[in-house]
């Protein structure tokens, strides 16, 4: 289209105006509703092909967002990873069950479902993840048995940007539920994370090198940490989250390896601590192999219900002794 008079000029922008408002792609994102593309929720058949086929073609799509849809019923999952960058946003709806296999050694890595170089991730729903945990935590005994089978998290999420959790739930890990490394810029709201007291090394959301991470609304009953906070991570804001059972809010441990990072500006506001081992806890090795600095801590509004010890700071952490003494 060419103007040339200038009379025309007004009625020439506006027919570009609406040009252009008629040619913007549509808001409303893509569903892949995971059962039209081949999944089947009967609890036994692998669904792992079908969700890498689906995550391709939703994080390749070139028109727009994506919604990746888990409807109600039992999916059954190998161990499956998804890579970006996507092209855009692309939304993780589980509604329904996504059912790990049991036995620890149908998974090969060591996170079930693991999410990796993605920006604009949202993971949302009503659903469940059971890591069916049972038949692992009897075999968890690394620590003394150097041919203990490698158990695998529930989810993982590795160079994550600018992303969420909302609603759903984590049932029974083998190993710790969700696991955070080089996330930035992410929330984590509405989420339920459940396994027995005694389950062993079920941390409920773990850090390690990751900042502005913003957790609220939240309940964590588990084996091991609620909440793990580890080497290199910054701006971390907690709030409104229950506790119990767990070994509490943990910073570390830290100081057991070379090449550790600060860990500096962590609000935690609003907690209730019921029936756990712990509460407000950081540990550090006593010989610590790196030099690092934990500041700028606020502690608000705690209340602790039937906890070990409301506040632990062990600056001699040592899980298993004997350990190493000698400072470097
Ligand atoms: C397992 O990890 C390797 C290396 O990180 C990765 O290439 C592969 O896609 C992963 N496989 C699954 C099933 O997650
Ligand atoms: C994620 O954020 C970090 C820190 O802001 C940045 O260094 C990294 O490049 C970002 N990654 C992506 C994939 O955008
Ligand atoms: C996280 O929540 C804050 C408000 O609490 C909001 O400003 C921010 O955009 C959210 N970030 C993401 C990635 O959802
Ligand atoms: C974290 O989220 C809560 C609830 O949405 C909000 O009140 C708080 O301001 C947020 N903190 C940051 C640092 O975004
Ligand atoms: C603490 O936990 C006990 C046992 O599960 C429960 O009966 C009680 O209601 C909880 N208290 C609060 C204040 O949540």
């Amino acid at each position: 289209m060419t103007c040339i008079a200038s009379v025309f000029k007004a009625l020439c922008l506006s027919l570009l105006f609406i040009a252009a408002v008629a040619s913007r792609p549509t808001n409303r994102p893509k569903v892949f509703n995971v059962q039209r593309y081949g999944a089947k929720a009967n609890g036994k058949t692998d669904n792992t092909k079908a969700f890498t086929n689906i995550w391709k073609s939703a994080c390749t799509r070139k028109g727009g967002n994506s919604k990746i849809y888990v409807p109600k019923g039992t999916f059954y999952l190998g161990g499956i990873e998804f890579v970006g960058p996507c092209t855009n946003q692309i939304e993780f709806v589980i509604d329904g069950t996504l059912l790990a296999p049991s036995n620890p050694r149908d998974i090969k890595n060591d996170t079930w479902i693991q999410f990796r170089y993605i920006n604009n991730l949202i993971i949302s729903g009503a659903g469940t993840l059971d890591g069916q945990g049972k038949e692992s935590w009897p075999l968890n005994d690394c620590h003394k048995n150097p041919n203990c089978p490698k158990l695998a998290m529930t989810m993982g999420f590795a160079f994550v940007n600018n992303s969420r959790i909302n609603g759903i739930t984590s049932l029974n890990s083998k190993m710790g539920h969700f696991n955070f490394f080089s996330v930035h810029h992410f929330n984590i709201t509405d989420v339920t994370i459940t396994a027995p007291g005694d389950s062993p090394n079920t941390d409920g959301l773990k850090f390690g090198f990751c900042s502005n991470i913003n957790i609220s609304k939240t309940h964590i009953g588990t084996g091991d940490d609620c909440i793990a906070i580890l080497s290199g991570t910054t701006n971390m804001d907690i709030s409104n989250v229950n506790c119990g059972p767990g070994h509490g809010i943990s910073v570390g441990s830290l100081g057991k390896n070379k090449e550790e990072k600060d860990v500096n500006g962590l609000t935690v506001r609003d907690i209730v601590f019921n029936g756990t081992s712990d509460g407000i806890r950081i540990k550090t090795w006593e010989s610590s192999a790196s030099k690092i600095l934990v500041s700028n801590f606020v502690y608000e509004n705690i209340q602790m219900i039937n906890v070990g010890n409301p506040i632990n700071i062990d600056q001699k952490y040592c899980p298993h002794p004997p350990c190493e003494k000698k400072s470097k």
